[in-house]
Parts: C-alpha cells; structure tokens; sequence
C-alpha cells in the first residue's frame, strides 16, 4: 500500500479553487459525548433516544490509519483528534501510536473535554501524543454546569489538565467558548488562574452552527472586545504566529507570564488560509466546518478501493472546493443586517 502513496505524492498535493494546499486533517473518532453543552450539543436534541452511530458503523482504527496515510500522501501534515469526546473511544492512545508511525506527519493533538484525560494521560504520552487542548469555558462550577449540560465535573476537568502537565503534553491549550451573559463574567478568571504556567488559554467567539444552539448575534463577544478586557489587567502585546494558517490570533503578556489566544471565527474569519479537512465518526471527508455535504469514504474503503482509487477521490473533492462560509456569513451579517443567521449544519470537532 505504502509504496503506490509513496509514488502518487510529491508535486501533485491537491490545491483548492481559492489557491488552497490541504495540509490539516481533523479526525471525529466518536460521535457520542459524555458532555451537553448547549452551544455544541444540547440536550433537548441529543437526547437519550437520540440515535449515535452503531459501533460497526464507526471507521475502525484501522480504516482511520489507512484514510490519515492518504491524506498525509496529499499533504497533510497535522492531525487532530476530535468528536464527539475522542476519549471515550476504547484505546484511543492505541490509535496515537498507530498513527505515530506514519511518516510525513508533524503533528499530532487531541482536543477533549478533559474528563477523562486524567485515566489516559500517560498512556496517550507513552504512545506518541506530544500536546493537548483541553475544552473548559469557566472556573465557576455553576456556570460550568449549565454550560456542560450538567454533566461531569469541572474538579475532574482540572486534574486531568494537571495530568496531562505531569505526563508532559504541554503546552496545554485550554479552549474556551465565550457566550455574552452567560460566562463572559467569568472569562477573566481563567486568564489569572493559567497565566504563568504551562497552559495557554485560547478564548473562541461563540458561533452559529445550524439552528440547534439558540446562537444571536449579540451572545457573541468579539475577541477584540475580550481582548481590551484582559489587557487593560494584564497588558499585552501581540506576537506572531507559529504557522502560516494558525487560528488563533496570540498576544504576549508584557510582564513575561506567558500568552493568551483569540479564535475569532466570527467577527474575522480566516477561510483564506484554511487548510483543513475533516473526517466525520462514519467516514465523511468535509471540506469545512460548516459543509452540509460530505463525501462518504468509508463505502469505496469497505468495497476494496485501491490506494489510488481513494487518493483520487479524495484529491477531486479538494481540487474543487471553494468553501468560505464564515466569511460569506460575516458578509452578509453586515450587508444585510436581516439576514442574522444562515442555517448550517455542524458537523462536530
Ligand atoms: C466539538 S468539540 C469536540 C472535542 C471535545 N468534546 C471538546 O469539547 O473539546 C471541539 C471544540 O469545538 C468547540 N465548539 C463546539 N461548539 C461550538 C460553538 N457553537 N462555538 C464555538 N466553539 C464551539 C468546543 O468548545 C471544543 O473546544
Ligand atoms: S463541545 Fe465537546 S464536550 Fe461539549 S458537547 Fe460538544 S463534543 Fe461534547
């Protein structure tokens, strides 16, 4: 298998429509969560008779190594894994170590929402994971509860942030989503209990995904309005990023207690520099956040496609992408100021 990879890569990386080289790849390894957080999957949808994926109907660990050689044999060299919550797929350091070993790739990271990091910690650093992200809005534990459904508990979400310091995932990124009246009050609170420590803490503008998470415009806290917020405590200053596509704009504080991101999906979109693909729980190549079409890879995968039948697939996808919808959704919001919200589908991670 490797050696046709080997031979159809090189100069042929696929480039999009908008000039764009595919160069990450965010892999949903579960649909479940043990999580509701209203923004991403609340409860009134995902209830207890909501119908997740039959485990037969997951991509298998293996199917998932063989879909990451393709895709790295097309120029990804990033790999995030995602869900759902990644960490209730059984053995998942099994799946780090696996796709470890495949050459090409730079990077590997999880994002969770921590609860179980405590448990895998080490086995996921044993097995070759060097970072993680771990999701975590608010140190208030009412807050907390409301914004994780009431599930879990933000005690286990801090030591499995200290277990992954302790195991050497670091730096830990801490990703939190932001929602005006809800916990914006309390958004300052994480800076001053990670500042000076081995945990970047990255704050995301609450967005609209489809029409399930009660999403309006004026619940979003632009990162420039967050930002003057922290800075007038801790001032800082902004500093470059670390690679040509990153999303999370950086600033430095000034007195040396380390940094603090911005995402700012929805006042300044980045579509242009997006290079990112995303593999849903079944098999789905998405070629953005918000696509309400995806390609179904597992059906060729499990009729016996050939390497190079998938790449070709994969790579005719790519070639004809033109998708920019956090950008067209921020210009229409200002064009048309009825035109509040565009309905999409989430699709996860
Ligand atoms: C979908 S989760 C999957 C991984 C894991 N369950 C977690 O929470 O980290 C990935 C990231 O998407 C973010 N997210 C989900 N819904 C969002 C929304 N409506 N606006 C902004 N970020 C969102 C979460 O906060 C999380 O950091
Ligand atoms: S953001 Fe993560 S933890 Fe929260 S519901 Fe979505 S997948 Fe689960």
């Amino acid at each position: 298998m490797s050696s046709t990879v080997h031979h159809i890569r090189g100069s042929f990386d696929p480039i999009d429509r908008l000039g764009r080289p595919l160069r990450d790849l965010r892999i949903s390894v579960m649909d479940r969560c043990n999580f509701r957080c209203p923004y991403c999957m609340p409860k009134e949808q995902f209830h207890e008779h909501y119908r997740f994926l039959k485990s037969q109907e997951r991509l298998s660990f293996e199917e998932i190594v063989r879909l990451a050689r393709l895709f790295v044999a097309l120029g990804v060299r990033k790999l995030r894994l995602t869900g759902g919550e990644p960490l209730l797929r059984t053995n998942l350091a099994d799946l780090v170590g696996d796709l470890t070993d495949i050459q090409g790739i730079e990077d590997i990271a999880l994002t969770t929402n921590g609860v179980l990091l405590g448990q895998h910690a080490v086995d996921l650093h044993a097995n070759g994971l060097k970072r993680v992200t771990v999701s975590l809005d608010t140190l208030d534990k009412n807050v907390f509860a409301r914004m994780s459904g009431g599930y879990g508990a933000l005690d286990q979400v801090l030591s499995g942030i200290d277990a992954a310091i302790a195991a050497g995932l670091t730096p830990v990124k801490i990703n939190a989503v932001i929602e005006r009246g809800l916990n914006d009050h309390t958004a300052l609170d994480l800076v001053e209990r990670f500042r000076a420590s081995p945990v970047i803490v990255r704050f995301i503008e609450f967005m609209d995904v489809g029409n399930r998470n009660q999403w309006r415009p004026e619940l979003v806290v632009p990162s420039r309005e967050l930002a003057a917020r922290v800075h007038a405590r801790w001032p800082m200053r902004p500093i470059a990023q670390n690679y040509k596509g990153e999303v999370a704009e950086r600033w430095r504080f000034d007195d040396g207690a380390g940094e603090v991101g911005f995402i700012s999906s929805v006042t300044q979109p980045f579509c242009g520099a997006c290079s990112r693909a995303r593999l849903s729980s079944e098999g789905k190549f998405y070629t953005c956040l918000f696509a309400t079409h995806g390609l179904d890879l597992r059906a060729p995968l499990r009729a016996g496609a050939t390497d190079a039948e998938m790449l070709q697939l994969i790579r005719g996808v790519w070639g004809a992408r033109t998708d920019r919808y956090s950008e067209l959704r921020e210009e229409l919001r200002r064009t048309s100021p009825a035109a509040k919200k565009i309905e999409m589908n989430y699709i996860g991670g």
